[in-house]
Formats: C-alpha cells, structure tokens, sequence
C-alpha cells in the first residue's frame, strides 16, 4: 500500500455533438474541460472508506466488505459502485479516507457524474497501489452507475473523461468502441452557459428515453431483423416501416438516426476548419432535441435563442441529457470574449440573474496528480 497522499482529478466532459446516441450504438463527440472532480486520498488500517465531499458538505462511511446498493440514490452511492466494481474486478482495495471537492456545477449536463466516479478510482487504485487500462475503467465507472445509481447511462462520458488526449476531441464509436483523437481547430471558442435550472438524471426521464429506444428496436426488429440497434437504421428504413411506431417512438428513432449524421458532419466540418457548419450543424442538434427527443426545456430553448441573437455566435444547444442545464455555444477565438459577454447580458435579462459561464479549455483526461 502507497502511504504518500494522493491526489487524483478527472475533468468535466463538453459534448460538442452526438447527443442520446451513445446508448443508441451510436457515435459521438465529446472533449474535456478545464474544470475537475479532485480527490485526495490517504490510508486507513482498515477496511473502511470515510468519504467527505465539501462540494455536497456531507461525510459518509462504509466498509468494503459488504458494499450493496443503497436504497436511496445519494452522492455516496457512485463512490459504492466504484469501489464494488474496483472489488469484482480482482482489485485489493485499502481501506481510505476521501476528501472530494469539485468545480464542475453538478447536474448541469457536464458529467459530474463520471468526473467522481473517475477521480474516486484513479485514487482507490493508486492508494491501494493498482491499476487497470483506461477503457475497463470507463466501462467498469459506467457499471457502477447503472447498478447503483440507477441511471442507465452509455458509455460517453467516462469513456471521453478517460481517453479524450489533453485539448483533443473524441470521437467514439459506441458500437465498437472505437476511438478517434481529433484536434479541434485552433480558431474555434466553445463557451458555456448554466441555464441555472437543474436535472436528476435519477428521476427517470433519461431512463425512459432509454427505454422507448429499445422499445422501437424490439417493434422494428419484427419487420427488419437484422436490426440489432439505432445504429443499424436509416431514414429510408424507418419511413418504410412507420406503421410499426407510434409518433414519440418514430420521433425518438428519427433523432438518434439524424444525429449520428450530425456526427460525422461535425467531424468533416471541424476538419475542413468550417465553423460556421459546425455552428449550424449544432442549431440542428438543438432543434432535434427539442422537437423530436423532447429532452429541452422552455429555459434552454431561451437561452440557445439569446445566444443566437448574438452576431458573433455561430450555433448554440442545449448539452449533455437535457431537461436543464448548459447550452454550448461556437464562436470564433477572437470572438470569444464579447460573445460570452452578449449572451451574458441577454439572458440575464430574462432570467434576473447573471448566468455561469465557462470557455471550455484544454484539460487532461482522469489521472493521479502526484504518480
Ligand atoms: C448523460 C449520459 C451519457 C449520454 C448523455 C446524453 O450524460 O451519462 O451516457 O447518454 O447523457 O447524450
């Protein structure tokens, strides 16, 4: 066992484009940013973990040797997965005490989630003097969530919060799970918005999109039995067999299928250093959302209409899985400042406060500070 302290961080995770595909075998296009989830970790001569959050202004205890899910989906409750998952993955976890403290607003469509769950198993493993690869690590944090957080979430986040290379964008097949490193262009400025109105992904909205997903595939599969997943449909197809859908179903199908597109055109378009493409490809992004995956909220769609309004911006979406949180917007560097001022203002007067905001900026992935 390590006795130094350790520190350990993981990022918070912008998705540029590729919304709800992710559990859809879809594609997606997330990078990191410079805001973390920091742990510091020391030992304990036992088989306890004493987890303080001064982000939450709460301590809870367990021991490791009889982690079960709570009944209550509480902060704690990602840390027990971690370490359950850490433990049936073949790992000797020490006994720890846990200080965690985070700059990313919780809930606001930037992955809080993943950021703890990252950050708390870069410290277990490092105290306990462990490792394991960065993509068992992601899928193994996405476990946790889905049994003890209950959140049926894909494997985006953790996968970008581990495996997107300092200043870089993922683009992640989530079939295959494939990866690609992509660099943004050196003229682009992604800024956030807190539409100051929050979602708990526990509260079974996300769950049930989840669901109406798999429900269309089961309905399709009858008529095209090589569907497998969303992934596997098209535009054509899903026309073809309407009938078998009713219109949320149809809907939901249509949103995942033409946002794996936007995907692959984000990805063009930030290649071709196109960004007014990238700015209306996210416009798109935000309409299908809103329109046909019904994940937007009267707030966000007044937020991406003030950041519109403004000249220098080029495109603007709501972020992460809805229901509240930040918009990203795309403007150019030069731009920067002034459009974060511009949407500042604007949607200050409509809301009566001075919203959150953040440039997004280059960050590393989940890792151990003082390795
Ligand atoms: C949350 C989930 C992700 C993904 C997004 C929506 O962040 O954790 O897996 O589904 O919502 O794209």
């Amino acid at each position: 066992m390590s006795q130094a302290l350790i520190q350990a961080s993981a990022p918070a995770r912008v998705n540029i484009i590729g919304e709800h595909t992710d559990y859809n075998g879809g594609l997606v296009l997330p990078t990191n940013t410079a805001i973390f989830t920091r742990v510091t970790a020391s030992p304990r001569d036992d088989r306890v973990l004493r987890v303080r959050s001064s982000t939450i202004g709460d301590t809870q205890s367990f021991s490791l040797d009889d982690l079960c899910p709570g009944e209550t989906t509480s902060w704690i409750e990602y840390v027990k997965g971690v370490a359950a998952g850490l433990q049936q993955a073949g790992i000797a976890l020490h006994g720890a005490e846990l200080l965690i403290d985070s700059d990313i607003p919780l809930g606001a469509g930037l992955s809080s989630s993943a950021s703890l769950e990252l950050s708390v198993a870069k410290a277990l493993l490092a105290i306990s003097g462990e490792s394991i690869a960065d993509a068992a690590l992601a899928q193994l944090c996405q476990q946790a969530e889905h049994n003890y957080a209950g959140v049926q979430c894909g494997i985006m986040d953790q996968y970008s919060l581990t495996c997107a290379q300092f200043g870089n964008a993922l683009l992640l097949d989530c079939r295959s799970l494939h990866t690609q490193q992509v660099q943004l262009p050196t003229d682009i400025a992604l800024i956030l918005t807190d539409s100051g109105v929050r979602h708990s992904l526990t509260d079974g909205e996300y769950n049930n999109r989840a669901e109406e997903c798999a429900t269309a595939v089961a309905l399709l599969a009858e008529l095209v039995p090589s569907l497998g997943s969303l992934r596997d449909l098209n535009l054509e197809v899903l026309e073809a067999n309407k009938a078998a859908l009713n219109e949320t179903l149809y809907r939901r199908c249509r949103h995942v299928i033409t946002e794996i597109r936007r995907v692959q055109d984000t990805y063009e378009a930030l290649g071709n250093n196109d960004l007014q493409k990238v700015g209306s490809l996210l416009n798109a992004c935000h309409e299908s959302l809103r329109d046909d995956y019904a994940v937007s909220c009267t707030e966000l769609d007044a937020l991406v209409e003030c950041a519109n309004s403004s000249d220098l911006i080029l495109g603007s979406r709501m972020v992460g899985a809805g229901f509240g949180g930040c918009v990203l917007s795309v403007c150019r560097k030069d731009d920067a400042v002034a459009a974060a001022a511009d949407i500042q203002m604007s949607y200050a007067a409509i809301s009566g406060s001075r919203p959150w905001q953040h440039r997004v900026e280059p960050a590393h992935p989940a890792r151990v500070e003082n390795e």
